[in-house]
């Protein structure tokens, strides 16, 4: 007779929102996992399929307010939490001493020093002692840790597309840390469901902005991988920009090479053998360069370089999906990585053309 095995239950805290149903769409894909609490606090009582009429998958399902008197803590194996920062830390912490692993998409347990998340966030970090415990969701950086960790801090949607277009660069030692310039463009669903009239589509459509120069919240996290791969404190330039698309990041790094005689083509061959084995990470020929339309609704981040030589600069432009690898899909890949599945399980798929 064959074996019935038991599918891995999972909660989505923060399921109505935009990395919320993303998560949703992506786990109704995965063949090893089922869903089994949804929570939204405005929503709560309505089915899943009112909020998102995509996921029809989920017209059984109705959303709950979070509530850990009622026993939502013993529903479920995996919590994803897609829930604003601040909100996402206790619930998070209560999940972790339950022994239940987490996944959180907020900035809460992104920046391992919680005086730099206090400065940033202006915020007090409460849960100290199990930040000790997070690690870092960049499957690219921190695999083998992840496949130990209880509390995986899922990166943000900027940090992921800066941060894979060093990686191979700064091991390597190809580039200067210092003086990088990123510079990084996003459509608007990275400002999440809630409606602000900055967001409307009138403000929006017909034109685009920079936002946030030089005090992003993502700085600091680009700047504690970067200078965690560099092996020094890295201070650097992060200007975002806001454009009228749902989906997608591009970013453009610049950077000063250390070696002028090096060639374009020895750093492509770098740069490919350092994400030769990795599932996600796309390092595309030479001569071509990343678009978000490549990567929408997927999990894979495009790599694009150029090597300026009138400048002696090296020029990454970089391409994912903020809501999958950005988000949900690299939450999923995360997921994968904790519980022993194939990686690529569930976020295997090619992107949504044109
Ligand atoms: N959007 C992106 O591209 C992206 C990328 C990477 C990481 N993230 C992070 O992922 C998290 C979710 O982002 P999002 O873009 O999905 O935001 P969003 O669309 O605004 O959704 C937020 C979700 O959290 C719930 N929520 C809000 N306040 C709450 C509270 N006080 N208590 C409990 N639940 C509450 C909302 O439920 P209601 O139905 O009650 O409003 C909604 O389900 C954020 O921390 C964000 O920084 C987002």
């Amino acid at each position: 007779m064959k074996k019935i095995e038991k599918k891995l239950q999972i909660a989505v805290f923060g399921a109505s929102g935009y990395a919320g149903g993303e998560l949703l769409r992506l786990l109704h894909l995965h063949p090893e996992v089922a869903v089994t609490l949804v929570t939204s606090e405005k929503s709560a009582g309505k089915p899943v399929d009112s909020v998102f009429p995509h996921l029809t998958a989920y017209n059984q399902m109705a959303f709950e307010r979070i509530d850990f008197t009622s026993g939502q803590a013993d529903r479920a194996d995996l919590f994803f939490l897609a829930l604003p920062h601040k909100t996402a830390q206790k619930t998070a912490a209560f999940l972790f001493n339950k022994g239940k692993c987490v996944i959180d998409l907020s900035a809460d347990f992104r920046l391992r020093n919680p005086a730099v998340y206090e400065k940033w966030y202006q915020t007090p970090h409460t849960e100290r002692a199990i930040l000790k415990k997070t690690v870092y969701g960049l499957p690219e950086l921190y695999r083998s840790k992840i496949r130990r960790a209880k509390l995986v801090a899922n990166p943000g949607c900027y940090p992921t597309g800066a941060v894979l277009g060093l990686i191979p660069a700064l091991r390597k030692s190809l580039v200067e840390p210092e003086n990088l310039v990123i510079d990084s463009k996003s459509g608007v669903s990275g400002a999440g469901r809630a409606g602000r009239q900055e967001l409307i589509f009138s403000e929006i459509s017909g034109g685009f902005k920079a936002y946030s120069l030089a005090v992003h919240r993502h700085t600091p996290e680009i700047e504690q991988e970067i200078s965690a791969v560099s092996g020094r404190d890295i201070t650097l330039d992060f200007t975002p920009h806001l454009v009228p698309m749902n989906r997608g990041i591009l970013t453009t790094i610049y950077a000063r090479l250390t070696d002028t005689k090096m060639t374009l083509k020895e750093i492509h061959t770098v740069y490919r053998r350092a994400y030769a084995k990795e599932p996600f990470v796309k390092v595309l020929p030479l001569g071509q360069y990343p678009s978000t339309k490549n990567v929408q609704g997927t999990n894979f981040c495009h790599v694009g370089l150029q090597v300026n030589p009138r400048t002696d600069r090296l020029l990454v432009v970089t391409a994912i999906d903020n809501l999958t690898k950005g988000a949900a899909g690299q939450a999923l890949q995360n997921m994968n990585i904790m519980m022993g599945y194939e990686e690529m399980t569930g976020i295997n798929s090619m992107a949504v053309f044109p």
